[in-house]
């Protein structure tokens, strides 16, 4: 069993040094990415309040597909010219998206999602995945987000 206590009265940048913490535990010697990538899924909705979804899309040729994830059942594919997972992907660097419906081209896979974060996983210079983040909530996502999940994002580009 792997029980990852979360401490309640803890936020930012510390609720994210755990979130490195326990992704680190448990994906350390495991070479196994789509189970890496179902750990840390759990591990975003476990930690993060007020989600939607979180999950991944991998790069397969050249467009995105679904990986795994938790919340609503997904889009499964995304072309890099689409959406703000394609955007994260072709450009190589994290959409903080404060409102959905004010981004060109956003997918609304749940209609219920209002703001947004996607960062890219790279390994040897190429984006290898994405790290999606939605939210029910407008503006949910704030920089301390975004620079927590890109060191999750360090984290896993070697273990998926
Ligand atoms: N909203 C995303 C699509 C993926 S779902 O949110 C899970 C986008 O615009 O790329």
């Amino acid at each position: 069993m792997y029980a990852f206590d979360i401490a309640t009265d803890i936020s930012g940048t510390e609720l994210y040094d755990e979130l490195v913490k326990a992704a680190d535990a448990l994906t350390a010697g495991e070479p196994d990415g789509i189970a890496n990538m179902a750990n840390i899924a759990a591990l975003l909705w476990q930690y993060l309040p007020d989600l939607n979804w979180a999950g991944f899309y991998r790069m397969v040729g050249d467009e995105l597909v679904l990986g795994p994830f938790q919340g609503k059942a997904a889009c499964i594919r995304i072309p890099l010219d689409k959406g703000v997972c394609g955007a994260a992907a072709r450009t190589g660097t994290t959409q903080l998206v404060e409102d959905v419906h004010a981004f060109p081209g956003h997918i609304a896979c749940d209609a219920a999602s209002r703001s947004e974060l996607v960062v890219p996983v790279t390994r040897d210079g190429a984006v290898i995945a994405v790290i999606d983040l939605d939210s029910p909530l407008p503006g949910r996502f704030a920089q301390v987000d975004a620079s927590g999940v890109e060191r999750l994002a360090g984290l896993l580009s070697s273990r998926l």
